[in-house]
Protein backbone atom coordinates (compact mmCIF):
# COMPACT_ATOMS: atom_id res chain seq x y z
CA UNK A 1 0.00 0.00 0.00
CA UNK A 2 0.91 3.69 -0.69
CA UNK A 3 1.94 5.25 1.69
CA UNK A 4 2.36 9.62 2.28
CA UNK A 5 3.29 11.54 5.58
CA UNK A 6 2.29 15.21 5.90
CA UNK A 7 5.28 17.32 7.29
CA UNK A 8 4.28 18.13 11.18
CA UNK A 9 4.41 21.76 10.45
CA UNK A 10 2.21 21.83 7.93
CA UNK A 11 0.43 19.08 9.51
CA UNK A 12 -0.05 21.88 12.79
CA UNK A 13 -0.96 24.66 10.68
CA UNK A 14 -3.74 23.13 8.98
CA UNK A 15 -4.82 21.50 11.59
CA UNK A 16 -5.10 24.52 13.79
CA UNK A 17 -7.09 26.26 10.57
CA UNK A 18 -9.81 23.59 10.72
CA UNK A 19 -10.17 23.26 14.03
CA UNK A 20 -10.56 27.79 14.23
CA UNK A 21 -13.35 26.91 11.07
CA UNK A 22 -15.03 24.74 13.06
CA UNK A 23 -15.70 27.20 16.22
CA UNK A 24 -18.84 28.11 14.76
CA UNK A 25 -20.29 24.41 13.78
CA UNK A 26 -21.80 21.79 16.35
CA UNK A 27 -22.16 19.45 14.12
CA UNK A 28 -21.06 17.86 10.39
CA UNK A 29 -24.59 17.51 9.08
CA UNK A 30 -24.02 21.92 9.61
CA UNK A 31 -20.89 21.89 6.68
CA UNK A 32 -22.57 23.04 3.46
CA UNK A 33 -20.98 23.09 -0.13
CA UNK A 34 -19.49 26.86 0.54
CA UNK A 35 -18.19 25.48 3.80
CA UNK A 36 -16.85 22.36 2.01
CA UNK A 37 -14.91 24.76 -0.58
CA UNK A 38 -13.32 27.19 2.57
CA UNK A 39 -11.87 23.61 4.28
CA UNK A 40 -10.70 22.75 0.84
CA UNK A 41 -8.94 26.01 0.64
CA UNK A 42 -7.07 25.19 3.79
CA UNK A 43 -5.27 22.53 2.63
CA UNK A 44 -4.65 23.68 -0.67
CA UNK A 45 -3.04 26.61 0.54
CA UNK A 46 -1.34 24.38 3.55
CA UNK A 47 -0.44 21.30 2.55
CA UNK A 48 0.07 22.21 -1.69
CA UNK A 49 2.99 19.85 -1.74
CA UNK A 50 0.69 16.98 -0.26
CA UNK A 51 -2.52 17.81 -2.53
CA UNK A 52 0.58 17.43 -5.69
CA UNK A 53 2.09 14.22 -4.05
CA UNK A 54 -1.55 12.61 -3.83
CA UNK A 55 -2.49 13.87 -7.40
CA UNK A 56 1.27 12.18 -8.72
CA UNK A 57 1.09 8.98 -6.68
CA UNK A 58 -2.43 7.85 -8.07
CA UNK A 59 -1.76 9.20 -11.90
CA UNK A 60 1.08 6.69 -11.10
CA UNK A 61 -1.24 4.36 -10.61
CA UNK A 62 -1.80 3.82 -6.82
CA UNK A 63 -5.38 2.72 -6.18
CA UNK A 64 -5.51 2.85 -2.44
CA UNK A 65 -2.97 5.63 -0.29
CA UNK A 66 -2.45 5.81 2.96
CA UNK A 67 -1.66 9.39 4.48
CA UNK A 68 -0.30 8.24 7.89
CA UNK A 69 -0.63 10.88 11.25
CA UNK A 70 -2.94 13.19 8.94
CA UNK A 71 -4.23 13.79 12.29
CA UNK A 72 -7.57 16.05 12.82
CA UNK A 73 -7.84 16.27 15.76
CA UNK A 74 -5.94 16.32 18.84
CA UNK A 75 -9.11 14.32 20.79
CA UNK A 76 -8.71 11.18 17.74
CA UNK A 77 -7.52 8.10 19.96
CA UNK A 78 -10.24 8.67 22.74
CA UNK A 79 -13.09 6.27 22.89
CA UNK A 80 -15.59 7.15 22.83
CA UNK A 81 -14.61 9.76 20.28
CA UNK A 82 -16.40 13.36 21.43
CA UNK A 83 -18.94 15.31 19.63
CA UNK A 84 -16.36 18.01 18.80
CA UNK A 85 -13.71 15.60 17.56
CA UNK A 86 -15.64 14.15 14.98
CA UNK A 87 -16.85 17.49 14.06
CA UNK A 88 -13.28 18.50 13.23
CA UNK A 89 -12.48 14.85 11.74
CA UNK A 90 -15.76 15.50 9.40
CA UNK A 91 -14.41 18.86 8.63
CA UNK A 92 -10.77 18.28 7.60
CA UNK A 93 -12.36 14.89 6.12
CA UNK A 94 -14.64 17.10 3.67
CA UNK A 95 -12.39 19.45 2.98
CA UNK A 96 -9.01 17.17 2.10
CA UNK A 97 -11.54 15.43 -0.41
CA UNK A 98 -12.42 18.55 -2.12
CA UNK A 99 -9.31 19.69 -2.25
CA UNK A 100 -7.69 16.81 -4.27
CA UNK A 101 -10.59 17.34 -6.80
CA UNK A 102 -13.43 14.57 -5.50
CA UNK A 103 -16.69 16.33 -4.45
CA UNK A 104 -18.15 15.25 -1.35
CA UNK A 105 -21.80 13.77 -2.00
CA UNK A 106 -23.92 12.05 -0.30
CA UNK A 107 -27.58 9.84 -1.19
CA UNK A 108 -30.79 10.58 0.38
CA UNK A 109 -31.72 7.11 1.17
CA UNK A 110 -28.24 6.53 2.57
CA UNK A 111 -27.87 7.59 6.32
CA UNK A 112 -30.21 10.27 6.05
CA UNK A 113 -28.15 12.16 3.34
CA UNK A 114 -25.76 12.60 5.63
CA UNK A 115 -22.60 13.45 4.03
CA UNK A 116 -20.08 12.02 6.73
CA UNK A 117 -20.66 8.33 7.53
CA UNK A 118 -19.93 6.85 11.01
CA UNK A 119 -18.38 3.71 10.19
CA UNK A 120 -19.08 1.78 13.41
CA UNK A 121 -21.07 -1.05 14.81
CA UNK A 122 -24.17 0.69 15.44
CA UNK A 123 -27.08 -1.14 17.76
CA UNK A 124 -29.71 -3.09 15.78
CA UNK A 125 -26.91 -3.27 12.76
CA UNK A 126 -24.20 -5.45 14.44
CA UNK A 127 -25.45 -9.01 12.64
CA UNK A 128 -25.75 -6.89 8.95
CA UNK A 129 -23.00 -7.39 6.22
CA UNK A 130 -22.30 -3.74 6.07
CA UNK A 131 -20.18 -0.86 7.84
CA UNK A 132 -22.57 -0.34 10.68
CA UNK A 133 -21.70 -4.25 11.75
CA UNK A 134 -18.96 -6.33 13.32
CA UNK A 135 -19.73 -9.73 10.71
CA UNK A 136 -16.94 -10.27 8.24
CA UNK A 137 -17.37 -7.71 5.47
CA UNK A 138 -15.84 -9.22 2.21
CA UNK A 139 -14.22 -7.58 -0.17
CA UNK A 140 -16.56 -5.08 -2.47
CA UNK A 141 -16.90 -1.92 -4.08
CA UNK A 142 -19.17 0.49 -2.26
CA UNK A 143 -22.61 1.24 -3.92
CA UNK A 144 -21.97 -1.80 -6.43
CA UNK A 145 -25.58 -1.71 -7.69
CA UNK A 146 -25.70 1.60 -8.92
CA UNK A 147 -24.79 3.09 -12.59
CA UNK A 148 -21.36 4.74 -12.81
CA UNK A 149 -22.26 7.88 -12.58
CA UNK A 150 -23.70 7.41 -9.15
CA UNK A 151 -20.91 5.38 -7.65
CA UNK A 152 -18.36 7.16 -5.93
CA UNK A 153 -14.82 7.43 -7.15
CA UNK A 154 -13.38 8.40 -4.16
CA UNK A 155 -13.34 6.58 -0.56
CA UNK A 156 -11.94 8.40 2.15
CA UNK A 157 -11.89 7.13 5.47
CA UNK A 158 -10.47 9.02 8.76
CA UNK A 159 -9.72 6.98 12.36
CA UNK A 160 -11.06 8.28 15.19
CA UNK A 161 -9.86 5.18 17.42
CA UNK A 162 -9.09 1.42 16.98
CA UNK A 163 -8.89 -0.49 20.26
CA UNK A 164 -10.65 -3.49 18.20
CA UNK A 165 -7.23 -3.90 15.35
CA UNK A 166 -9.26 -5.17 13.07
CA UNK A 167 -7.69 -4.54 9.40
CA UNK A 168 -8.81 -2.83 6.56
CA UNK A 169 -7.99 -5.45 3.85
CA UNK A 170 -7.95 -3.83 -0.30
CA UNK A 171 -7.27 -5.38 -3.50
CA UNK A 172 -6.32 -3.30 -6.18
CA UNK A 173 -7.74 -4.25 -9.61
CA UNK A 174 -4.41 -4.66 -11.71
CA UNK A 175 -3.37 -7.24 -8.93
CA UNK A 176 -6.30 -9.57 -9.35
CA UNK A 177 -6.78 -9.30 -13.07
CA UNK A 178 -3.13 -10.41 -13.30
CA UNK A 179 -3.42 -14.13 -11.96
CA UNK A 180 -7.37 -14.31 -13.81
CA UNK A 181 -7.01 -15.93 -17.09
CA UNK A 182 -8.46 -14.44 -20.34
CA UNK A 183 -11.81 -16.28 -20.59
CA UNK A 184 -12.42 -15.61 -17.11
CA UNK A 185 -11.66 -12.01 -17.53
CA UNK A 186 -14.56 -12.32 -20.43
CA UNK A 187 -17.31 -13.73 -18.65
CA UNK A 188 -16.93 -10.87 -15.76
CA UNK A 189 -17.23 -8.74 -18.39
CA UNK A 190 -20.28 -9.92 -19.72
CA UNK A 191 -23.85 -8.65 -17.82
CA UNK A 192 -24.63 -11.76 -16.14
CA UNK A 193 -24.34 -10.70 -12.61
CA UNK A 194 -27.42 -9.90 -10.32
CA UNK A 195 -25.75 -6.58 -7.64
CA UNK A 196 -27.74 -6.45 -4.74
CA UNK A 197 -28.63 -3.37 -3.26
CA UNK A 198 -26.54 -2.50 0.37
CA UNK A 199 -28.39 -2.54 3.40
CA UNK A 200 -27.34 0.71 4.05
CA UNK A 201 -30.00 1.90 1.50
CA UNK A 202 -33.55 2.62 2.24
CA UNK A 203 -35.87 1.95 -0.05
CA UNK A 204 -35.38 3.55 -3.65
CA UNK A 205 -31.30 1.44 -4.62
CA UNK A 206 -32.75 -1.23 -6.74
CA UNK A 207 -30.84 -4.52 -7.61
CA UNK A 208 -29.27 -4.47 -11.25
CA UNK A 209 -27.84 -7.07 -13.43
CA UNK A 210 -25.03 -5.72 -15.04
CA UNK A 211 -20.89 -6.92 -15.78
CA UNK A 212 -18.84 -7.03 -12.57
CA UNK A 213 -15.93 -5.45 -15.06
CA UNK A 214 -15.79 -3.09 -17.23
CA UNK A 215 -13.57 -1.76 -19.65
CA UNK A 216 -13.58 2.50 -19.39
CA UNK A 217 -11.13 4.32 -21.43
CA UNK A 218 -8.74 1.67 -22.16
CA UNK A 219 -8.76 0.47 -18.24
CA UNK A 220 -10.78 -2.27 -16.42
CA UNK A 221 -12.52 -1.30 -13.50
CA UNK A 222 -14.87 -2.91 -11.13
CA UNK A 223 -17.69 -3.48 -9.95
CA UNK A 224 -19.36 -5.69 -6.93
CA UNK A 225 -19.93 -6.88 -3.38
CA UNK A 226 -18.77 -10.02 -2.96
CA UNK A 227 -20.60 -11.59 -0.26
CA UNK A 228 -23.55 -11.03 -1.86
CA UNK A 229 -23.60 -11.02 -5.80
CA UNK A 230 -25.35 -13.52 -7.75
CA UNK A 231 -23.55 -14.85 -10.93
CA UNK A 232 -26.65 -15.71 -13.40
CA UNK A 233 -25.26 -18.93 -15.27
CA UNK A 234 -22.69 -21.45 -15.20
CA UNK A 235 -20.10 -19.88 -16.79
CA UNK A 236 -20.42 -16.50 -14.75
CA UNK A 237 -20.42 -18.78 -11.45
CA UNK A 238 -17.42 -20.40 -12.52
CA UNK A 239 -15.35 -16.86 -13.34
CA UNK A 240 -17.24 -15.06 -10.18
CA UNK A 241 -15.24 -17.77 -8.29
CA UNK A 242 -11.66 -17.43 -9.64
CA UNK A 243 -12.47 -13.77 -9.45
CA UNK A 244 -12.83 -13.88 -5.87
CA UNK A 245 -9.72 -16.47 -5.26
CA UNK A 246 -7.48 -13.61 -6.56
CA UNK A 247 -8.73 -10.93 -5.39
CA UNK A 248 -8.45 -12.65 -1.77
CA UNK A 249 -5.01 -13.08 -2.57
CA UNK A 250 -3.98 -9.88 -3.55
CA UNK A 251 -5.49 -8.73 -0.77
CA UNK A 252 -3.60 -6.25 1.33
CA UNK A 253 -4.28 -5.13 4.94
CA UNK A 254 -4.26 -1.78 6.97
CA UNK A 255 -4.03 -1.95 10.76
CA UNK A 256 -5.65 1.53 12.02
CA UNK A 257 -3.99 3.83 13.92
CA UNK A 258 -6.01 7.37 15.40
CA UNK A 259 -5.27 10.01 12.77
CA UNK A 260 -4.42 7.87 9.39
CA UNK A 261 -6.62 8.59 6.15
CA UNK A 262 -7.00 6.43 3.81
CA UNK A 263 -8.02 6.91 0.06
CA UNK A 264 -9.78 4.17 -2.18
CA UNK A 265 -10.47 4.46 -5.66
CA UNK A 266 -13.98 2.97 -5.62
CA UNK A 267 -13.59 1.95 -9.24
CA UNK A 268 -10.04 0.15 -9.46
CA UNK A 269 -9.74 -1.55 -5.77
CA UNK A 270 -12.28 -3.35 -3.60
CA UNK A 271 -11.84 -3.43 0.05
CA UNK A 272 -13.33 -5.23 3.15
CA UNK A 273 -12.92 -6.25 6.82
CA UNK A 274 -13.04 -9.02 8.82
CA UNK A 275 -15.22 -9.39 11.77
CA UNK A 276 -14.93 -7.16 14.42
CA UNK A 277 -13.63 -7.89 17.64
CA UNK A 278 -13.21 -6.37 21.55
CA UNK A 279 -12.78 -2.91 21.68
CA UNK A 280 -14.20 0.68 20.29
CA UNK A 281 -13.77 1.13 16.21
CA UNK A 282 -14.66 4.21 14.94
CA UNK A 283 -13.81 5.45 11.34
CA UNK A 284 -15.46 8.43 9.61
CA UNK A 285 -16.16 8.05 5.56
CA UNK A 286 -17.22 10.60 2.94
CA UNK A 287 -18.09 9.39 -0.84
CA UNK A 288 -15.99 11.75 -3.59
CA UNK A 289 -16.82 12.01 -6.87
CA UNK A 290 -15.73 14.48 -10.08
CA UNK A 291 -19.15 14.81 -11.19
CA UNK A 292 -21.37 15.05 -8.92
CA UNK A 293 -22.06 18.64 -7.19
CA UNK A 294 -20.07 19.84 -3.89
CA UNK A 295 -22.44 18.86 -1.12
CA UNK A 296 -25.33 17.40 -3.26
CA UNK A 297 -27.65 15.00 -1.69
CA UNK A 298 -28.48 12.58 -4.42
CA UNK A 299 -32.23 11.02 -4.47
CA UNK A 300 -32.17 7.95 -5.77
CA UNK A 301 -36.02 7.81 -6.49
CA UNK A 302 -35.89 9.85 -9.27
FE1 LIG B 1 -17.42 -0.41 1.96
Amino acid sequence: MDRIRIAPPRRRSAQQEITEFCAGFNEAAEFGSEHIVDLAGIYRRSTPDVMAEVGARFAGGAKCLLIQEFGASQECGAAPCTDRARTIASAALLGFTAALGFKPYAFVQERAGSLVHDVRPEPGARTSISSSGVMDFSLHADCACLGRDLRPELLSFLCLVDESSTETEVAALPDVLRNLPAEAIEELAAPNFLHRAPDSFLGSAKDRVSSILDRVDGAWEVKVATHSCQPLTAAATSAFQRFVECANQARAAHRWRAGDLLLVNNRECLHGRRAIGQGKRHLLRCYGSRTQRCGATVDLSR
